[in-house]
């Protein structure tokens, strides 16, 4: 999982590949790396460390050229190193790559080259294709980088430049995402669109196992047959400041703030007179389904979970929510009479794509959830709704998180009315006035403050919820771990007594989530067991409950029970943002994380 990037144009290379770079810089940062094709010869320099560890070398030894690639790492084959870094180059320095993804064959395409003489100086799969262009290299750049893919298995974005044909970039693609860009007097490609923005918005999306050659002046598309194929550029509809972090210090917080607009801005047209009108889906005749799947990662897989049950309680179909990486190895029952629901950000999740592929395969109708426009499970779902959060940059995923949330009741009360059954018309009323919610929420943001202070000196956290709340515990504790690396558990509160209370002791945290009605009063219940075992505890819950010796006790909006769902996340999230920065982590870029993971 890497970010690549190219320049083939007039003007110095460099430039665009350290900007391009510095935006991809969430989809790794392990190392970094450029190759200019200069005078004839290619001069690469890459290093371990951060982009920026790279723009320091550079500034001291600038590259000059009109072609160039680049590359920012996070290792999957072989340590973070100088060696392992990209670009990759044959021996005599005629051919480099950068390459994003996993060549899966590349032990046995080694010992062939091996065999034939070749020697290796990184441990990664990639330089084994950088070693077999060398080898089918006679004349012909495009026709050797056919042989080469033709015998790779596995994912890749590829950027191929060469001293033998000095006047072109060859790009490639299969499930991992490269976005073509047309810009002034050049051609730009990148991982994702950010990098290309502050050059141009007409770019272009290559399709798995497509190929283009990129020239100053020309492109020309090739499918996987080596037939030139056309191909029209589509306009990017927002613009490169929303991608930078306007005046907030970090991303996340700015993310974070983003999300009464992003949420505004989901539900745009989508609800009239308590209807809610879903258009990409009016095809679809959902009394063909007897069973639903909800299938995503991490923050996703959470949303999903809420979701699921949202649409379950609303349509009594049979749903079922899982993790992506689980879906596949577990013998999932599809058939023509699924309907497979997948939610990714990035739209680019390796397990997710992986998990779609194969629900499609056996026949199930696919629903993409997605949030970037174009992304490879977006294109390959059979329908797609798209939550319009923009570009999300910190690695920790929040506003796509809660328009997730927006989008997945919309589609389940959706579902339902085409099913025929009536909706809660106060949920329909309430869910326009949500942003408005959070502006108040955040507002507060000193309480949730003063909450994560009392996570200052823990190691471990303990997050509590019943049914919906449940969901929303397990997303508090991921992100109070992977952003201020305190450890966090989430538990269904009726669990407590079966295990984990035997970790309760004077001092713990415990953040309890008690907004579902029916079920609130006895999570509020088991606060007071760890209250006697000496936690602190932190209460999300809604006016009306009955509290006892809980000083942290935060009443939520009146808002239907399912949209607490939306609500609560805000303060999990601020908290797991004030307690990474009490500690002085690097909120943005947490440690061995990565923003798009498009590996399994
Ligand atoms: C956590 C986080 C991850 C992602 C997960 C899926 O804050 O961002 O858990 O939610 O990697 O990513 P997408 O949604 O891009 O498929």
């Amino acid at each position: 999982m890497c970010g690549i990037t190219a320049y083939v144009g007039h003007q110095d290379a460099l430039t665009f590949l350290l900007q391009g770079l510095e935006k991809l810089e969430y989809r790794g940062y392990d190392s970094a790396g450029v190759t200019i094709l200069g005078d004839q010869k290619l001069s690469t320099v890459k290093t371990k460390g951060r982009l920026q560890d790279l723009i320091t070398i550079l500034k001291a030894q600038p590259l000059h050229g009109h072609v160039g690639i680049g590359h920012t790492r996070w290792a999957t084959h072989g340590v973070p190193s100088n060696l392992n870094s990209h670009p990759h180059s044959n021996a005599d320095e005629t051919i480099s790559i950068v390459h994003n993804g996993i060549i899966e064959n590349y032990r046995e395409l080694k010992d062939e080259l091996m065999a034939h003489g070749y020697t290796f100086q990184s441990e990664t799969d990639s330089e084994v294709v950088v070693q077999m262009l060398d080898y089918y290299y006679s004349d012909d750049l495009l026709a050797a980088t056919r042989q080469t893919l033709a015998r790779i298995e596995g994912s890749y974005a590829l950027c191929i430049l060469s001293t033998h044909e000095p006047d072109k970039i060859i790009v490639a693609r299969k499930d991992s995402p490269l976005i073509i860009g047309e810009a002034q007097g050049a051609y730009v490609a990148a991982s994702d669109i950010p990098a290309l923005l502050e050059y141009t918005k007409n770019v272009y999306f290559l399709e798995d196992n497509e190929l283009a050659v990129l020239k100053a002046d020309s492109i020309t598309f090739y499918n996987q047959q080596g037939q030139a194929i056309q191909k029209e550029s589509v306009e990017i509809p927002y613009d490169l400041e929303a991608a930078q972090k306007d005046g907030y210090d970090t991303f996340m917080l700015k993310e974070i703030y983003e999300q009464p607009h992003a949420i505004a801005e989901t539900l745009r047209g989508r609800i009239h007179e308590n209807k809610v009108y879903l258009d990409e889906l009016q095809n679809i005749d959902f009394n063909q389904y007897h069973q639903v799947y909800y299938v995503a990662c991490g923050t996703a897989y959470h949303a999903s979970l809420c979701g699921s049950q949202v649409l379950q309680k609303l349509t009594r179909l049979p749903v079922t929510a899982m993790v992506a990486s689980e879906f596949r190895y577990n013998d999932p029952l599809i058939d023509e009479k699924t309907l497979a629901i997948f939610v990714s950000q990035s739209g680019e999740t390796a397990d997710t794509l992986a998990a779609l592929r194969l629900a499609k395969s056996q026949g199930a109708t696919t629903i993409a959830i997605a949030n970037v426009l174009g992304s490879t499970i977006s294109r390959d779902a059979d329908y797609v709704l798209y939550t319009c959060a923009g570009p999300e940059i910190a690695v920790a995923s929040t506003k796509a998180y809660t328009t997730q949330l927006v989008l997945l009741i919309l589609l389940a009360c959706y579902i339902a009315d085409r099913l025929g059954f009536v909706l809660d018309a106060k949920l329909l009323e309430e869910l326009p006035h949500i942003s408005d919610h959070i502006a108040h929420l955040l507002e507060d943001h000193e309480r949730f403050a003063k909450y994560a202070k009392l996570l200052e000196d823990q190691r471990d956290a303990y997050f509590i919820g019943r049914n919906l709340d449940y969901a929303s515990v397990l997303e508090g504790a991921l992100k109070l771990k992977e952003v201020s690396y305190v450890h966090a558990d989430a538990y269904v509160a009726g669990e407590l007594k079966h295990g984990p209370i035997a970790l309760i002791e004077e001092g713990s945290v415990v953040i309890a989530v008690a907004t579902q009605p029916q079920i609130a009063s006895k999570t509020i219940n088991n606060i007071q067991e760890t209250i006697a075992r000496g936690a602190r505890v932190v209460l999300f819950t809604t006016a009306g409950q009955e509290v006892k010796n809980v000083a942290n006790t935060y009443y939520l909006p009146e808002v239907p029970a399912v949209l607490q769902t939306i609500l609560v996340a805000i303060p999990l999230q601020l908290i797991a943002y004030y307690t990474a920065c009490i500690k002085g982590c690097d909120v943005d870029k947490p440690r061995n994380l990565a923003k798009s993971v498009t590996v399994e």
